[in-house]
C-alpha cells in the first residue's frame, strides 16, 4: 500500500490534495476506499459505454454486458428497443441469464422458475397461489434507468438524471462520427466477437495509457520493427501529430497532421488503394470529392471517459473489477459495406490483441508492472506534467499538446476530480 491518504477534515479522501496539476497520488490506484467511491461517483453515475446495437440486431437478441462489476443483459425487444437489464432475479437475487448471448423473448430464473420478458417485466411465477394468484406481483428485473445510443454505440447511466449523453460526449462525438465515415454506408458494426484479457492493474492506468503518446516507441518497438510499421514515427518528437484534451475526461491522439503531410490514401491502415480496390471505389462513390480526405485522414484514436477506447481499427472496453483488477475487452472494428477491409481488420486485430498478439501483451505488461510500482511506498506520486509548458488552446477551445505530451492524462484527471468532488 502507498502512504497515508491526505484527508480534508472528513472521512473522505481529499481529492484536491491527491490530484495536483503536475502529479497524482499513488493511493488513487491502490486504495480500496477510493475504488468504492469511484463506483458510486463515476461508474454508477456518469454515462458508461456498454455495447453496440449491432450486437443485438434482431428482436429477441441478447448479449451479456457490464458496467464495472454490475452484470447486465443488453436486449432488443419486439418493438426494436434496446434495454439494459440488471442480471439479478427480483425474487431472491439469483443470476437470471447464464448464456453470453442468444435470442429469446424471455428469461427464466433457474432457482424457482420466475420468468421475465426481455424488457425486464415479470411474466410469471410457479405455484402462484403462494402469492394469492396470477398477476399479483409487480416485480420485474431492474433496468439501467438511462440508456441512449450514439451512432449505434450504446451507453448506460445508473443515475436517473444528469447530463445527457450528447452533453457527456461533447467533442468526442465527432470522433465517433469520423470512425463511421470510414464505412461507405456510414455505419460501424462491432460483431466480430470479443477477446477478454484479465489484468492485475487499476483501471485508470489503462485509461491514461490509451492516449499516452510517450510510450509506443519503447513499449511497442518490437512489433514496429518486426512489421516494418511506420506507426512508431507518429509518436516521436519530430511528429506533427497532437494530443488533445477533448473535455469531460475524453482525449485523443490526433494523427491527421501526419497523414495529411504524406497525403497518401490508406496509409493510416498501412496499405495502398490498389490493395483494397473495392473499398476505395465504394468510398469514392459514396462520398464523392470528400472521399480522398477521409481516406487520407483515417480513423480516430480516442479515449472516451471512462471506459471506451477507439484505437483506429480496434475498440477496447475497460471493465474495473476491484482496485487492482480489471478486464480489457477488445474487438476489431467492422465497417458496414466494406468486407475487404473487415477481413484485414480482423486479422490485424488477432495479430495485435489476440491471445498471441504482439501489442496488447506489451501494454498489459506495463499496466501490471505499474500497479506493483504504485503499491511501493515512495515517492508516492506519479507524474503528469510532460508538455505543460508547451500546451496551447486550439480554435475549438481545447487544450493541445505535442504527440508525446501528457495532455490527455491531465484532461482525464481534471474531469475525474470534478466527479469525485461533486456533492450531488
Ligand atoms: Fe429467481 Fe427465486 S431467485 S426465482
Ligand atoms: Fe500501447
Amino acid at each position: 500500500m502507498t502512504a497515508t491518504v491526505p484527508q480534508a477534515g472528513t472521512d473522505r479522501p481529499d481529492y484536491s490534495a491527491l490530484i495536483q496539476p503536475e502529479r497524482v497520488h499513488g493511493s488513487l490506484y491502490t486504495d480500496p476506499r477510493i475504488f468504492a467511491e469511484e463506483l458510486e461517483r463515476i461508474w454508477y453515475r456518469t454515462w458508461v459505454y456498454v455495447g453496440h446495437e449491432s450486437e443485438v440486431p434482431q428482436p429477441g437478441d441478447y448479449v451479456r454486458k457490464n458496467i464495472g462489476p454490475q452484470d447486465l443483459v443488453m436486449t432488443r425487444d419486439r418493438e426494436g428497443q434496446v434495454h439494459l437489464l440488471v442480471n439479478r432475479c427480483a425474487h431472491r437475487a439469483n443470476l437470471v441469464c447464464e448464456d453470453e448471448r442468444g435470442n429469446s423473448n424471455s428469461f427464466r430464473c433457474p432457482y424457482h422458475g420466475w420468468t421475465f420478458r426481455n424488457n425486464g417485466e415479470l411474466l410469471g411465477y410457479p405455484y402462484h397461489q403462494g402469492y394469492g394468484g396470477r398477476g399479483k406481483l409487480n416485480l420485474g428485473m431492474a433496468t439501467v434507468p438511462r440508456v441512449e445510443s450514439y451512432r449505434g454505440f450504446v451507453f448506460g447511466s445508473f443515475a436517473e438524471d444528469g447530463p445527457t449523453l450528447t452533453e457527456h460526449l461533447g467533442a468526442a462525438a465527432g470522433e465517433i462520427d469520423r470512425l463511421c465515415r470510414l464505412s461507405p454506408e456510414g455505419e460501424v458494426e462491432l460483431n466480430a466477437g470479443w477477446l477478454k484479457h484479465r489484468t492485475r492493474a487499476n483501471w485508470k492506468l489503462l485509461a491514461e495509457n490509451e492516449t499516452d503518446g510517450y510510450h509506443p516507441q519503447f513499449v511497442h518497438g518490437s512489433i514496429f520493427s518486426v512489421t516494418g510499421s511506420p506507426i512508431g514515427a507518429l509518436y516521436s518528437e519530430k511528429s506533427t501529430a497532437v494530443t488533445r484534451d477533448l473535455g469531460n475526461g475524453h482525449s485523443e491522439n490526433d494523427l491527421r497532421p501526419e497523414f495529411r503531410r504524406h497525403g497518401e490514401p490508406m496509409r493510416w491502415f498501412g496499405t495502398t488503394p490498389d490493395r483494397v480496390p473495392d473499398y476505395v471505389a465504394k468510398m469514392r462513390q459514396a462520398y464523392g470529392d470528400e472521399a480522398e480526405q477521409i481516406l487520407v485522414e483515417g480513423a480516430p484514436h480516442v479515449m472516451i471517459f471512462p471506459n471506451l477506447f477507439i484505437a483506429e481499427i480496434q475498440v477496447f472496453v475497460i471493465q474495473p473489477l476491484s482496485v487492482d483488477e480489471c478486464v480489457q475487452h477488445s474487438t476489431a472494428v467492422q465497417l458496414k459495406g466494406a468486407p475487404e477491409l473487415n477481413r484485414r481488420m480482423i486479422s490485424q486485430s488477432i495479430g495485435s490483441v489476440g491471445p498471441a498478439g504482439m501489442l496488447l501483451a506489451d501494454d498489459t505488461e506495463m499496466y501490471e508492472r505499474n500497479q506493483v510500482g504504485a503499491e511501493q511506498l515512495r515517492p508516492e506520486w506519479l507524474e503528469i506534467r510532460r508538455g505543460m509548458h508547451r500546451e496551447r488552446v486550439d480554435e475549438r477551445g481545447l487544450r493541445v499538446g505535442t504527440a508525446t505530451d501528457e495532455t490527455g492524462m491531465r484532461g482525464f484527471w481534471s474531469h475525474y476530480k470534478t466527479l469525485m468532488e461533486d456533492d450531488k
